[in-house]
């Protein structure tokens, strides 16, 4: 970054940026709720990674006096008010601490795995974890980034395909990995034909990004009847205990 004292003015380079393109030049002209999403999508899919080194410049930042940020990309923060809630933000996305929300994304191709994955929001939900439901099919990979920001478990649910996932679910979690979020629950389920990989896969591609696996994952061979579907209730309800006790740092 370059600081100019004499205006008060950081240039941020990536930091603090997102992909608005408008013709308004500052952020407190934007509408606030599409804005805070907007820096959520930049930081999500491209800052994550670097989150250490986050926490260990802002307290440099905080040390200036600073009346604007200008990032490379996107709305500029002007006055005291935008400043902080940009670096207090920054500060919050970068530690990552636990929220109590989760995300149940999943792909299928004939919607078994999906009413398992419907049971597992509601066992999620009655144990009083909001829950996002999101199909791999009409998410884009970095759309699902952007919901984690609000997320502090992920349960993956897929059939298994050619002995392993499905590609789109192979390619959403190379991506998450990649960007190396911390601070996660997981959970693992999916319907099968005769070898039945997928759940364990997903299981074990969760566990490598470093989440808690607080259940066994779920595996139903076809269409899930009560019993399938009951498994799938607990495994919402265990990770939604799990996420529970992590936010509040037990
Ligand atoms: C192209 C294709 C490949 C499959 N490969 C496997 C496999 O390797 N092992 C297996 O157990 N089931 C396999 N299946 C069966 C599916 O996993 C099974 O039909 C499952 O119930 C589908 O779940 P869904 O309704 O969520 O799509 C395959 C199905 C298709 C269409």
């Amino acid at each position: 970054v370059s600081y100019i004292p004499e205006d008060k003015l950081l240039i941020s380079n990536d930091a603090f940026g997102q992909n608005i393109a408008t013709s308004y030049r500052y952020a407190d002209e934007h509408d606030q709720g599409d804005f805070v999403r907007a820096i959520k999508e930049y930081y999500y899919n491209i800052v994550l990674p670097y989150s250490p080194q986050v926490l260990k410049t802002l307290p440099i930042v905080e040390s200036l006096d600073i009346d604007m940020i200008a990032p490379d990309h996107g709305l500029i923060h002007r006055g005291e008010k935008s400043v902080k809630f940009i670096v207090d933000m920054y500060r919050q996305m970068a530690e990552q601490k636990p929220q109590q929300r989760a995300m149940v994304i999943y792909d299928t191709m004939w919607h078994s795995t999906e009413k398992m994955a419907y049971a597992v929001c509601s066992g999620l939900e009655e144990v009083g974890v909001p829950t996002r439901l999101m199909s791999v099919k009409s998410n884009h990979h970095s759309e699902i980034m952007t919901e984690l920001a609000n997320c502090g478990a992920v349960i993956a649910g897929s059939p298994t395909h050619n002995n392993t996932i499905m590609p789109l679910m192979a390619s959403t979690l190379t991506y998450m990995k990649g960007l190396r979020p911390q601070n996660r629950v997981g959970g693992a389920f999916g319907s099968f034909g005769w070898s039945g990989e997928s759940a364990k896969v997903l299981h074990e591609m969760l566990a490598s990004m470093g989440m808690d696996m607080p259940a066994d994952f779920v595996k139903c061979n076809w269409t899930p009847r009560h019993e399938a579907l009951r498994a799938c209730v607990e495994l919402g309800k265990t990770v939604g205990e799990a996420l529970k006790k992590k936010c509040r740092g037990e």
